[in-house]
Formats: C-alpha cells, structure tokens, sequence
C-alpha cells in the first residue's frame, strides 16, 4: 500500500467522523508491516473531553482485530485543515507500538508530506524505557 492509497483511506474515513461539537473531522490509516491496514475516525461526546482522536481509533481498531506486527505508517487527513498533524497523546500511542512510525499528511496543494515520529516526539518516553 503506497502513500496515496493510505491518504485515500484516511480520506474515506474522514467521512464517518463523529464531530458534532467541534465540526472538525478527521480520518486516519495505519499501516503494520503484516501490511494490513486498519482505519479510524474521531469519535465527540457530549462530555467534550471524553473524545476520541481518528488516531487512537484506528490503533485501536487494529489492536482489537487482532494485528500484532509493528506499526509502519499513519495517513491522517481532515478536510477541515492542511497539515493534520497528530495530537501529543496520539503522538504516545504511536510510539507505543513503533520508534519509526512515518506520519503522511497532505498539504495545501494536494502534496503528500511526511514526518517520522522521532522528529514530532522527540525523546519519547517509550516501552523500552520500563525495562532500564
Ligand atoms: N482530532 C483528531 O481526531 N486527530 C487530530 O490529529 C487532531 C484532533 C479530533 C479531536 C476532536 O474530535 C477534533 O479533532 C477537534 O479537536
């Protein structure tokens, strides 16, 4: 699966997004290196801070259906920005299951841009980190 196709995911997902608060709706895809493929969208509550990040929901989709390979890559999309770059807790659940993750996003012109998560959480605080 390459970099659009992954974007493109994350773009169909987008559409399922439950914002009904915030009207910001987001979709994401992650990629393992099983090269499955599994797809979130943020989910609102009422009890505003009990929302869910498109991020978080696609790791956890993928983790309840079972993946158990290492995290390759994340597309997030939202039509509502350019650029949507993932929360700092999102950014801990990447590393959680990948030091490596590669983060696809895509920019005002349509063009695909990536960042590598030891770039957008540096010294992260990582499983590792329990066995010192
Ligand atoms: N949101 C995400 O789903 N992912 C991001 O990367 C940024 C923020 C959601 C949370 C909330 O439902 C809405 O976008 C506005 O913050």
């Amino acid at each position: 699966m390459d970099k659009t196709e992954l974007l493109a995911k994350a773009k169909e997902a987008s559409k399922n997004a439950y914002a009904p608060y915030s009207n910001f709706k987001v979709g994401a895809c992650v990629l393992f290196d099983s090269g499955n493929f599994y797809t979130g969208c943020n989910v609102e509550n009422v009890s505003y801070g009990l929302s869910l990040c498109a991020e978080r929901n696609a790791i956890s989709n993928a983790i309840s259906n079972g993946e158990q390979g290492k995290l390759v890559s994340i597309a997030i999309y939202s039509p509502n920005t350019e650029q949507c770059v993932p929360c700092g807790a999102c950014r801990q659940w990447l590393v959680e299951f990948s030091k490596e993750a590669e983060i696809i996003l895509e920019d005002k012109q349509n063009k695909i841009i990536s960042y590598n998560i030891n770039n957008l959480l540096p010294e992260a605080f990582s499983p590792e980190k329990l066995k010192d």
